[in-house]
């Protein structure tokens, strides 16, 4: 099947085929992917199907949103299976996988600061990581200059990240979210699961459990640091070596809260392992 799906690598043929599209009066979507798709991946490409007559999925591992001490090397690349889930929605029409020398020329010296959401949480922990997504969702937004880009809610921090960016740039798209999809067990969808042994996986669908009952407690009136100090607790106390964060903040904005005045969004981080997971709800 991969044989028949149409992949490009380059800009220069990303950007002939948006042009054919556009002749056509079509409109365009575009979903960003690291590859290893898995469910939650293909519930985007549906999402963007709703919205555009062509939808294009980038695969690209960006080595600018990892750390030397990250898993770059390592991250699963999985094009031909990859291109296979593709075909199989019918959601799809093209996929874009450059080379890192395709995105990231020699002498590359360009930078992007988001500030606003892309403070705190995320960057208190991997400080290099929205530097590098602003940089690569830039790229790939000016490469194939989408009407509508699809952005998981599992990485609710980065999709808010990518909405403050592209209206600071006023680059002329539409940001849409896609809520978390979960395993049965509650477990939300993630590329790196796969590093989890049996053991780990059993502490890792706690996360889900201790957000839930980090929200009720909050709804019944707990007060936001207790609420998330016993979250973090509870997060230890199932077996996670150690929390970054279980943090209450504005769902619009990231911004502090003293009381739950407004929409809110619960976010946690936790390491398992050597595995290193995030999720987050609505509260
Ligand atoms: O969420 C991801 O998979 C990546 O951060 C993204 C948005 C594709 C940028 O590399």
């Amino acid at each position: 099947m991969t044989e028949d799906f149409p992949i490009v690598s380059g800009v220069c043929e990303l950007r002939q085929s948006v042009a054919a599209f556009r002749k056509a009066g079509m409109r365009v979507g575009l979903v960003p992917t690291m590859g290893a798709l898995h469910d939650g991946h293909l519930s985007l490409l549906h999402e963007a199907k709703k919205r555009a007559d062509r939808v294009i999925v980038s695969i690209f591992v960006n080595p600018t949103q990892f750390a030397p001490n990250e898993d770059y090397d390592s991250y699963p690349r999985t094009l031909n299976a990859d291109a296979d889930k593709i075909a199989e929605t019918g959601a799809a029409d093209l996929i874009f996988a450059p080379s890192a020398r395709e995105m990231y020329p020699t002498n590359f010296a360009t930078g992007i600061l988001v500030g606003g959401p892309a403070r705190g949480l995320e960057s208190d922990h991997r400080p290099h990581f929205f530097a590098g997504v602003a940089v690569i969702v830039a790229k790939l937004l000016i490469a194939a200059t989408p009407d509508v880009a699809v952005f998981g809610e599992k990485d609710y921090q980065q999709l808010l990240v990518v909405r403050r960016l592209t209206a600071d740039l006023g680059l002329p798209v539409e940001i849409v979210g896609a809520p978390i999809l979960r395993d049965a067990d509650g477990l939300a969808m993630s590329s790196r699961n796969v590093y989890l042994s049996q053991a780990e996986h059993a502490v890792a669908v706690r996360m889900n459990a201790v957000l839930k009952q980090t929200g009720d407690s909050l709804r019944r009136g707990t007060a936001i640091v207790e609420a998330e100090a016993d979250g973090k607790r509870a997060l230890l106390d199932a077996g996670f070596q150690s929390v970054d964060y279980v943090a209450v903040r504005d769902a619009a904005t990231l911004g502090a809260l003293e009381t739950l005045d407004r929409p809110a969004r619960l976010l946690a981080a936790a390491k398992i392992g050597r595995t290193r997971l995030i999720d987050n709800m609505a509260v």
